[in-house]
Protein backbone atom coordinates (compact mmCIF):
# COMPACT_ATOMS: atom_id res chain seq x y z
CA UNK A 1 0.00 0.00 0.00
CA UNK A 2 1.55 3.35 -1.09
CA UNK A 3 -0.95 6.52 0.41
CA UNK A 4 -4.12 6.60 1.65
CA UNK A 5 -5.56 6.81 -1.17
CA UNK A 6 -4.94 3.12 -1.78
CA UNK A 7 -6.33 1.85 1.27
CA UNK A 8 -9.19 4.32 0.78
CA UNK A 9 -10.32 2.34 -1.91
CA UNK A 10 -9.47 -1.03 -0.94
CA UNK A 11 -12.27 -0.21 1.94
CA UNK A 12 -15.14 1.18 0.21
CA UNK A 13 -18.47 -0.42 0.31
CA UNK A 14 -20.27 -1.57 -2.94
CA UNK A 15 -22.80 -3.70 -3.83
CA UNK A 16 -21.36 -6.43 -5.25
CA UNK A 17 -18.85 -6.57 -2.28
CA UNK A 18 -21.61 -6.91 0.23
CA UNK A 19 -23.15 -9.54 -1.61
CA UNK A 20 -20.14 -11.60 -1.18
CA UNK A 21 -20.42 -13.99 2.17
CA UNK A 22 -18.37 -12.35 4.79
CA UNK A 23 -16.87 -14.69 7.16
CA UNK A 24 -19.09 -15.58 10.35
CA UNK A 25 -17.89 -13.84 13.05
CA UNK A 26 -15.57 -15.41 16.02
CA UNK A 27 -17.44 -14.76 19.10
CA UNK A 28 -14.75 -17.58 20.65
CA UNK A 29 -12.02 -14.58 19.94
CA UNK A 30 -14.32 -11.46 20.41
CA UNK A 31 -11.98 -8.75 22.67
CA UNK A 32 -12.47 -7.81 25.54
CA UNK A 33 -14.33 -3.77 25.01
CA UNK A 34 -12.87 -3.23 28.73
CA UNK A 35 -8.66 -3.33 28.59
CA UNK A 36 -7.37 -2.91 32.67
CA UNK A 37 -3.74 -2.53 33.21
CA UNK A 38 -2.92 -4.81 36.41
CA UNK A 39 -0.50 -4.76 39.36
CA UNK A 40 -0.49 -1.34 39.84
CA UNK A 41 -2.28 1.12 42.36
CA UNK A 42 -5.68 1.60 41.33
CA UNK A 43 -7.40 5.33 42.44
CA UNK A 44 -10.67 5.88 43.35
CA UNK A 45 -12.69 8.73 41.26
CA UNK A 46 -15.47 9.58 43.73
CA UNK A 47 -19.08 8.54 42.29
CA UNK A 48 -21.67 10.86 41.48
CA UNK A 49 -19.59 13.73 40.73
CA UNK A 50 -21.27 17.32 40.22
CA UNK A 51 -22.26 18.01 36.68
CA UNK A 52 -19.65 20.69 34.83
CA UNK A 53 -20.73 24.05 35.66
CA UNK A 54 -22.40 23.78 38.33
CA UNK A 55 -19.35 24.18 41.03
CA UNK A 56 -19.01 22.20 44.02
CA UNK A 57 -15.63 20.03 42.63
CA UNK A 58 -13.46 19.38 46.25
CA UNK A 59 -10.54 18.30 44.72
CA UNK A 60 -8.46 16.70 41.92
CA UNK A 61 -10.11 13.50 42.36
CA UNK A 62 -13.35 14.93 42.10
CA UNK A 63 -12.50 16.91 38.83
CA UNK A 64 -10.98 13.97 37.29
CA UNK A 65 -13.95 11.91 37.93
CA UNK A 66 -16.10 14.51 36.52
CA UNK A 67 -14.45 14.84 33.39
CA UNK A 68 -14.59 10.78 32.73
CA UNK A 69 -17.78 10.82 33.99
CA UNK A 70 -19.14 13.35 31.57
CA UNK A 71 -17.37 11.77 28.45
CA UNK A 72 -16.32 8.54 28.76
CA UNK A 73 -17.78 6.35 31.73
CA UNK A 74 -20.50 3.84 31.36
CA UNK A 75 -23.84 5.72 31.02
CA UNK A 76 -26.55 2.87 30.42
CA UNK A 77 -26.85 -1.06 29.69
CA UNK A 78 -28.68 -2.85 27.27
CA UNK A 79 -30.09 -6.36 27.81
CA UNK A 80 -30.62 -9.05 25.01
CA UNK A 81 -33.39 -11.28 23.99
CA UNK A 82 -31.00 -13.83 25.64
CA UNK A 83 -30.52 -12.12 28.60
CA UNK A 84 -27.05 -10.79 28.33
CA UNK A 85 -26.15 -7.27 29.84
CA UNK A 86 -24.15 -5.05 28.07
CA UNK A 87 -23.01 -1.61 29.01
CA UNK A 88 -22.95 1.66 26.95
CA UNK A 89 -21.00 4.53 27.27
CA UNK A 90 -21.10 8.07 27.40
CA UNK A 91 -19.14 8.36 24.03
CA UNK A 92 -20.94 6.43 20.99
CA UNK A 93 -18.64 3.86 18.77
CA UNK A 94 -19.43 2.17 15.89
CA UNK A 95 -20.54 -1.43 17.05
CA UNK A 96 -20.27 -0.20 20.84
CA UNK A 97 -16.70 -2.24 20.13
CA UNK A 98 -14.93 1.36 21.97
CA UNK A 99 -11.42 0.67 20.40
CA UNK A 100 -10.48 4.19 22.73
CA UNK A 101 -8.66 3.86 25.58
CA UNK A 102 -8.01 6.75 27.73
CA UNK A 103 -4.71 7.40 29.52
CA UNK A 104 -3.29 10.74 31.38
CA UNK A 105 -1.00 12.93 32.68
CA UNK A 106 -1.67 14.95 36.30
CA UNK A 107 0.26 17.98 37.63
CA UNK A 108 -0.91 19.87 40.28
CA UNK A 109 -3.96 18.65 41.44
CA UNK A 110 -5.09 19.31 44.95
CA UNK A 111 -4.47 16.00 46.80
CA UNK A 112 -4.06 13.82 43.99
CA UNK A 113 -0.30 12.41 43.15
CA UNK A 114 1.12 13.89 39.71
CA UNK A 115 1.36 10.84 37.71
CA UNK A 116 1.04 8.50 34.63
CA UNK A 117 -2.61 6.80 34.70
CA UNK A 118 -4.82 5.00 32.87
CA UNK A 119 -8.24 5.16 32.96
CA UNK A 120 -9.84 1.93 33.88
CA UNK A 121 -13.93 2.59 32.17
CA UNK A 122 -15.16 -0.93 33.33
CA UNK A 123 -15.07 0.30 37.06
CA UNK A 124 -14.53 4.45 36.94
CA UNK A 125 -11.16 4.24 38.80
CA UNK A 126 -7.31 5.54 37.84
CA UNK A 127 -4.77 2.81 37.41
CA UNK A 128 -1.47 4.50 38.29
CA UNK A 129 1.53 3.64 36.38
CA UNK A 130 4.21 5.93 37.19
CA UNK A 131 4.22 9.22 39.24
CA UNK A 132 5.20 12.13 37.49
CA UNK A 133 7.21 15.26 37.28
CA UNK A 134 4.93 17.61 35.41
CA UNK A 135 3.78 20.61 34.78
CA UNK A 136 0.29 21.86 36.14
CA UNK A 137 -2.71 20.61 34.20
CA UNK A 138 -3.69 17.64 32.80
CA UNK A 139 -3.16 15.63 29.23
CA UNK A 140 -5.21 13.02 28.19
CA UNK A 141 -3.90 10.71 25.65
CA UNK A 142 -6.47 8.62 23.40
CA UNK A 143 -5.21 5.81 21.76
CA UNK A 144 -7.05 3.22 19.83
CA UNK A 145 -6.90 -0.63 20.16
CA UNK A 146 -7.45 -0.65 16.13
CA UNK A 147 -8.09 -4.94 16.07
CA UNK A 148 -11.11 -4.35 18.49
CA UNK A 149 -12.68 -2.94 16.14
CA UNK A 150 -11.27 -4.86 12.94
CA UNK A 151 -12.54 -7.96 14.57
CA UNK A 152 -16.29 -7.29 13.27
CA UNK A 153 -15.36 -4.76 10.11
CA UNK A 154 -11.87 -5.87 8.71
CA UNK A 155 -9.93 -3.26 6.98
CA UNK A 156 -12.49 -0.52 6.99
CA UNK A 157 -12.14 -0.68 11.00
CA UNK A 158 -9.49 2.17 10.84
CA UNK A 159 -11.67 4.56 9.48
CA UNK A 160 -14.32 3.68 12.20
CA UNK A 161 -11.27 4.02 14.99
CA UNK A 162 -10.43 7.55 13.47
CA UNK A 163 -14.39 8.37 13.56
CA UNK A 164 -14.22 7.22 17.19
CA UNK A 165 -11.10 8.75 18.40
CA UNK A 166 -12.85 12.12 16.97
CA UNK A 167 -16.19 11.35 18.97
CA UNK A 168 -14.37 10.51 22.08
CA UNK A 169 -12.15 13.52 22.18
CA UNK A 170 -14.89 16.17 21.56
CA UNK A 171 -16.64 14.24 24.41
CA UNK A 172 -13.86 15.34 27.04
CA UNK A 173 -12.94 18.70 25.17
CA UNK A 174 -16.70 19.56 25.87
CA UNK A 175 -17.13 18.14 29.11
CA UNK A 176 -13.76 19.91 30.58
CA UNK A 177 -14.79 23.20 28.63
CA UNK A 178 -18.51 22.71 30.12
CA UNK A 179 -16.50 22.59 33.58
CA UNK A 180 -15.13 25.98 33.17
CA UNK A 181 -11.54 24.51 32.07
CA UNK A 182 -10.30 25.82 28.63
CA UNK A 183 -8.98 22.71 26.66
CA UNK A 184 -7.53 22.08 23.30
CA UNK A 185 -6.74 18.95 20.87
CA UNK A 186 -3.81 18.29 19.52
CA UNK A 187 -3.26 15.68 16.56
CA UNK A 188 0.29 16.55 15.75
CA UNK A 189 2.84 14.71 17.91
CA UNK A 190 5.59 11.88 16.93
CA UNK A 191 3.30 8.83 17.58
CA UNK A 192 6.18 6.51 18.89
CA UNK A 193 7.93 9.15 21.21
CA UNK A 194 4.31 9.17 22.94
CA UNK A 195 3.89 5.44 22.69
CA UNK A 196 7.28 5.00 24.03
CA UNK A 197 6.50 8.17 26.98
CA UNK A 198 3.20 5.94 27.62
CA UNK A 199 5.37 2.31 27.42
CA UNK A 200 2.35 1.32 25.38
CA UNK A 201 1.70 -2.34 24.56
CA UNK A 202 1.88 -2.73 20.45
CA UNK A 203 -1.88 -2.76 19.97
CA UNK A 204 -2.25 0.50 21.54
CA UNK A 205 -1.61 3.61 19.20
CA UNK A 206 -2.33 7.26 20.33
CA UNK A 207 -4.23 9.33 18.16
CA UNK A 208 -5.10 12.28 19.83
CA UNK A 209 -4.46 14.22 23.08
CA UNK A 210 -6.56 16.61 24.68
CA UNK A 211 -4.75 19.20 26.61
CA UNK A 212 -6.93 20.65 29.69
CA UNK A 213 -5.56 23.38 31.79
CA UNK A 214 -2.70 23.61 29.95
CA UNK A 215 -0.33 25.65 28.24
CA UNK A 216 -0.42 25.65 24.73
CA UNK A 217 0.90 21.86 23.59
CA UNK A 218 0.16 20.67 26.84
CA UNK A 219 1.80 20.04 29.68
CA UNK A 220 5.84 19.28 29.96
CA UNK A 221 6.15 15.50 31.94
CA UNK A 222 8.30 13.33 32.83
CA UNK A 223 7.66 10.26 34.22
CA UNK A 224 10.04 8.96 37.56
CA UNK A 225 9.87 5.24 36.64
CA UNK A 226 8.37 3.48 33.72
CA UNK A 227 4.91 3.26 33.54
CA UNK A 228 4.07 -0.25 34.48
CA UNK A 229 1.35 -2.39 34.79
CA UNK A 230 0.56 -5.60 32.42
CA UNK A 231 -2.28 -4.57 29.62
CA UNK A 232 -5.35 -7.28 29.76
CA UNK A 233 -4.70 -9.28 26.59
CA UNK A 234 -8.13 -8.90 25.15
CA UNK A 235 -8.64 -12.52 23.46
CA UNK A 236 -6.55 -15.73 22.93
CA UNK A 237 -5.63 -14.68 19.63
CA UNK A 238 -5.25 -11.12 18.69
CA UNK A 239 -5.59 -10.10 15.08
CA UNK A 240 -3.24 -8.26 12.98
CA UNK A 241 -3.89 -6.38 10.11
CA UNK A 242 -1.58 -5.51 6.93
CA UNK A 243 -3.84 -3.48 5.78
CA UNK A 244 -4.44 -1.84 9.06
CA UNK A 245 -0.55 -1.29 9.78
CA UNK A 246 0.08 -0.13 6.74
CA UNK A 247 -2.44 2.99 6.78
CA UNK A 248 -1.52 3.94 10.80
CA UNK A 249 2.16 3.77 9.41
CA UNK A 250 1.41 6.24 6.43
CA UNK A 251 -0.96 8.36 8.50
CA UNK A 252 1.55 9.02 11.32
CA UNK A 253 4.06 10.92 9.60
CA UNK A 254 4.18 14.61 11.05
CA UNK A 255 1.86 16.91 9.22
CA UNK A 256 4.30 20.38 7.39
CA UNK A 257 1.40 22.54 8.45
CA UNK A 258 -0.41 22.53 12.01
CA UNK A 259 -3.84 21.13 11.86
CA UNK A 260 -6.25 22.81 14.27
CA UNK A 261 -9.31 21.02 16.04
CA UNK A 262 -11.90 22.53 13.88
CA UNK A 263 -14.75 23.94 17.02
CA UNK A 264 -15.33 27.07 18.39
CA UNK A 265 -13.49 27.39 21.41
CA UNK A 266 -15.94 28.30 23.75
CA UNK A 267 -18.68 25.56 25.32
CA UNK A 268 -21.11 23.90 23.12
CA UNK A 269 -24.37 26.16 22.62
CA UNK A 270 -27.38 23.71 23.02
CA UNK A 271 -29.84 26.34 24.23
CA UNK A 272 -31.90 26.04 27.58
CA UNK A 273 -33.78 23.13 27.11
CA UNK A 274 -31.20 20.45 28.99
CA UNK A 275 -27.82 21.22 30.77
CA UNK A 276 -24.21 20.01 29.26
CA UNK A 277 -24.27 16.95 32.20
CA UNK A 278 -28.15 16.20 31.41
CA UNK A 279 -27.48 15.55 27.64
CA UNK A 280 -23.68 13.72 27.68
CA UNK A 281 -25.27 10.99 30.46
CA UNK A 282 -28.45 10.80 28.51
CA UNK A 283 -27.04 10.78 24.95
CA UNK A 284 -27.92 6.74 22.71
CA UNK A 285 -27.84 6.14 19.31
CA UNK A 286 -31.23 5.86 17.91
CA UNK A 287 -31.95 2.48 16.76
CA UNK A 288 -34.47 3.89 14.28
CA UNK A 289 -36.96 6.80 14.13
CA UNK A 290 -40.85 7.66 14.12
CA UNK A 291 -42.00 8.28 10.60
CA UNK A 292 -45.56 10.30 10.20
CA UNK A 293 -45.49 13.66 10.67
CA UNK A 294 -43.58 14.51 12.87
CA UNK A 295 -40.80 17.27 11.83
CA UNK A 296 -38.29 19.09 12.91
CA UNK A 297 -38.50 22.84 13.15
CA UNK A 298 -36.57 25.80 11.80
CA UNK A 299 -35.16 26.82 14.79
CA UNK A 300 -34.08 23.05 15.49
CA UNK A 301 -32.70 22.63 12.08
CA UNK A 302 -30.47 25.96 12.80
CA UNK A 303 -28.83 24.95 16.01
CA UNK A 304 -27.82 21.59 14.75
CA UNK A 305 -26.29 23.32 11.98
CA UNK A 306 -24.84 25.49 13.81
CA UNK A 307 -22.90 23.15 16.39
CA UNK A 308 -22.02 21.07 13.16
CA UNK A 309 -18.84 24.44 12.57
CA UNK A 310 -17.05 22.31 9.28
CA UNK A 311 -14.29 22.88 8.14
CA UNK A 312 -12.91 19.69 6.05
CA UNK A 313 -16.02 18.55 5.80
CA UNK A 314 -19.37 19.83 3.49
CA UNK A 315 -22.17 18.68 4.52
CA UNK A 316 -25.01 17.38 2.38
CA UNK A 317 -28.22 17.55 3.65
CA UNK A 318 -31.11 15.02 3.02
CA UNK A 319 -33.98 16.87 4.16
CA UNK A 320 -37.12 14.47 4.66
CA UNK A 321 -39.20 16.17 7.18
CA UNK A 322 -38.11 20.02 7.94
CA UNK A 323 -41.12 22.42 8.39
CA UNK A 324 -41.05 24.65 5.96
CA UNK A 325 -38.33 23.35 3.44
CA UNK A 326 -39.15 21.11 0.72
CA UNK A 327 -38.11 17.55 0.67
CA UNK A 328 -34.74 17.50 -1.06
CA UNK A 329 -31.20 16.90 -1.52
CA UNK A 330 -28.92 20.25 -0.37
CA UNK A 331 -25.62 21.45 0.50
CA UNK A 332 -24.74 23.18 3.22
CA UNK A 333 -22.77 26.93 2.82
CA UNK A 334 -21.90 27.76 6.71
CA UNK A 335 -20.14 31.02 5.21
CA UNK A 336 -23.63 31.86 4.02
CA UNK A 337 -25.33 30.15 6.05
CA UNK A 338 -27.19 28.82 3.54
CA UNK A 339 -28.56 25.40 2.04
CA UNK A 340 -27.87 25.10 -2.21
CA UNK A 341 -30.39 22.66 -3.65
CA UNK A 342 -29.07 20.06 -5.56
CA UNK A 343 -31.89 17.49 -5.87
CA UNK A 344 -35.76 17.94 -5.42
CA UNK A 345 -38.19 15.56 -4.06
CA UNK A 346 -38.38 12.32 -1.89
CA UNK A 347 -34.60 11.43 -0.89
CA UNK A 348 -35.97 8.79 2.06
CA UNK A 349 -35.41 5.65 -0.45
CA UNK A 350 -32.01 7.03 -1.73
CA UNK A 351 -30.17 7.62 1.39
CA UNK A 352 -31.22 4.37 3.30
CA UNK A 353 -30.02 2.88 -0.07
CA UNK A 354 -26.60 4.34 0.13
CA UNK A 355 -26.38 3.69 4.01
CA UNK A 356 -26.24 0.31 3.04
CA UNK A 357 -29.84 -0.02 2.74
CA UNK A 358 -30.44 0.66 6.77
CA UNK A 359 -34.01 2.11 7.13
CA UNK A 360 -33.36 4.40 9.85
CA UNK A 361 -31.65 7.00 7.48
CA UNK A 362 -34.77 7.20 5.28
CA UNK A 363 -36.72 7.53 8.27
CA UNK A 364 -34.88 10.06 10.10
CA UNK A 365 -36.31 13.94 9.50
CA UNK A 366 -33.06 14.72 8.16
CA UNK A 367 -29.75 12.72 7.14
CA UNK A 368 -26.26 13.61 6.43
CA UNK A 369 -23.36 13.06 4.33
CA UNK A 370 -20.05 14.58 5.41
CA UNK A 371 -17.87 14.86 2.68
CA UNK A 372 -14.26 15.65 3.35
CA UNK A 373 -11.82 16.98 0.76
CA UNK A 374 -9.08 14.16 1.59
CA UNK A 375 -7.29 15.59 -1.60
CA UNK A 376 -6.39 19.30 -0.18
CA UNK A 377 -5.95 17.54 3.27
CA UNK A 378 -3.15 15.68 2.11
CA UNK A 379 -1.40 18.34 0.30
CA UNK A 380 -2.24 20.83 3.42
CA UNK A 381 -1.11 18.52 6.28
CA UNK A 382 0.51 15.52 4.48
CA UNK A 383 -0.98 11.50 4.65
CA UNK A 384 -1.81 12.45 8.29
CA UNK A 385 -4.41 14.97 6.91
CA UNK A 386 -6.32 11.52 6.45
CA UNK A 387 -6.83 10.94 10.12
CA UNK A 388 -7.59 15.42 11.17
CA UNK A 389 -10.81 14.69 8.25
CA UNK A 390 -12.20 11.52 10.50
CA UNK A 391 -11.64 12.97 13.27
CA UNK A 392 -13.28 16.65 12.28
CA UNK A 393 -16.24 14.03 10.86
CA UNK A 394 -16.26 12.38 14.60
CA UNK A 395 -16.46 15.61 16.50
CA UNK A 396 -19.49 16.96 14.39
CA UNK A 397 -20.79 14.29 14.94
CA UNK A 398 -20.21 14.42 18.44
CA UNK A 399 -21.59 17.71 18.62
CA UNK A 400 -24.99 16.85 16.67
CA UNK A 401 -25.36 14.05 18.64
CA UNK A 402 -25.16 16.45 21.88
CA UNK A 403 -27.54 18.89 20.24
CA UNK A 404 -29.87 16.86 19.37
CA UNK A 405 -30.45 14.87 22.80
CA UNK A 406 -30.73 18.70 24.55
CA UNK A 407 -33.60 19.04 21.69
CA UNK A 408 -35.22 16.11 22.63
CA UNK A 409 -34.15 14.63 19.46
CA UNK A 410 -32.37 11.34 18.77
CA UNK A 411 -29.41 10.59 16.42
CA UNK A 412 -27.38 7.81 15.38
CA UNK A 413 -24.14 8.10 13.43
CA UNK A 414 -24.11 5.52 10.23
CA UNK A 415 -20.04 4.50 9.32
CA UNK A 416 -21.70 1.99 6.67
CA UNK A 417 -22.35 3.48 3.66
CA UNK A 418 -21.72 2.64 -0.47
CA UNK A 419 -18.85 5.34 -1.22
CA UNK A 420 -18.60 5.89 -4.74
CA UNK A 421 -22.64 5.89 -5.50
CA UNK A 422 -23.10 8.11 -2.87
CA UNK A 423 -20.38 10.15 -4.49
CA UNK A 424 -22.44 9.74 -7.99
CA UNK A 425 -25.66 10.73 -6.11
CA UNK A 426 -23.88 13.80 -4.89
CA UNK A 427 -22.91 14.50 -8.40
CA UNK A 428 -18.80 14.93 -7.13
CA UNK A 429 -15.82 13.30 -8.51
CA UNK A 430 -13.74 11.77 -5.38
CA UNK A 431 -10.92 14.78 -6.13
CA UNK A 432 -13.35 16.94 -5.05
CA UNK A 433 -14.24 14.95 -1.78
CA UNK A 434 -15.22 11.90 -0.26
CA UNK A 435 -17.62 11.17 1.48
CA UNK A 436 -16.79 9.55 5.43
CA UNK A 437 -19.38 9.35 7.33
CA UNK A 438 -23.30 9.16 7.19
CA UNK A 439 -25.67 10.86 10.15
CA UNK A 440 -28.94 10.65 10.79
CA UNK A 441 -31.43 13.48 13.07
CA UNK A 442 -35.53 13.10 14.07
CA UNK A 443 -37.97 11.84 16.29
CA UNK A 444 -36.68 8.28 17.84
CA UNK A 445 -38.65 5.12 18.59
CA UNK A 446 -38.21 3.92 21.81
CA UNK A 447 -35.28 1.24 22.59
CA UNK A 448 -37.29 -1.72 25.24
CA UNK A 449 -33.88 -3.16 25.77
CA UNK A 450 -32.28 -0.06 27.92
CA UNK A 451 -32.02 -0.31 31.36
CA UNK A 452 -30.25 2.46 33.32
C1 LIG B 1 -18.26 5.85 13.77
C2 LIG B 1 -19.61 5.25 14.08
C3 LIG B 1 -20.28 4.52 13.11
C4 LIG B 1 -21.53 3.98 13.39
N1 LIG B 1 -22.21 3.31 12.39
C5 LIG B 1 -23.47 2.86 12.61
C6 LIG B 1 -24.24 2.29 11.55
O1 LIG B 1 -23.76 2.16 10.41
N2 LIG B 1 -25.52 1.88 11.84
C7 LIG B 1 -26.06 2.04 13.09
O2 LIG B 1 -27.23 1.67 13.29
N3 LIG B 1 -25.35 2.58 14.12
C8 LIG B 1 -24.08 2.99 13.89
N4 LIG B 1 -23.37 3.61 14.91
C9 LIG B 1 -23.96 3.72 16.27
C10 LIG B 1 -23.39 2.64 17.19
O3 LIG B 1 -23.94 1.40 16.86
C11 LIG B 1 -23.65 3.02 18.66
O4 LIG B 1 -22.89 4.17 18.97
C12 LIG B 1 -23.29 1.90 19.61
O5 LIG B 1 -24.10 0.78 19.42
C13 LIG B 1 -23.40 2.34 21.05
O6 LIG B 1 -24.68 2.81 21.33
P1 LIG B 1 -24.88 4.27 21.93
O7 LIG B 1 -24.45 5.25 20.87
O8 LIG B 1 -26.32 4.38 22.27
O9 LIG B 1 -23.97 4.39 23.13
C14 LIG B 1 -22.13 4.15 14.66
C15 LIG B 1 -21.44 4.88 15.64
C16 LIG B 1 -20.20 5.44 15.36
C17 LIG B 1 -19.50 6.25 16.42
Amino acid sequence: MHSWRDYHERTKHTPDGLRQASPALDWANMPDLFREYEGVPVLDLPADPPEPGMGGVADGAERLSQLFFYSAANSAAKQTATGRRYALRVNPSSGNLHPTEFHFITGGLANWPDGVYHYRCSAHMAEQRATAIAQPGLQVVLTSVAWREAWKYGDRAYRYCLLDAGHAAEALRLAAQASGCPAEVNAGFNDVAVAEALHLPDDEWPLVQVNVNAPPGGIAWQAIEKPAGTPGQLSRNPLRSEGIEAIHRLTSALSPAPWRWPASPGPLSLGDAMSFGKAARSRRSALDFRQGDETLSPAQLGLLLAVANPGLITLYLYIHRVEGIAPGLYRYDPHAGELTPLRAGDQRVAIAGLSLRQDLAGNACLALSMVADLDTAARTYGDRGYRYAHFEAGAIGQRLYLAATALGLGATGIGGFFDDATHRYLGIAPQQGQVVYHFALGHPVPDHRLTP
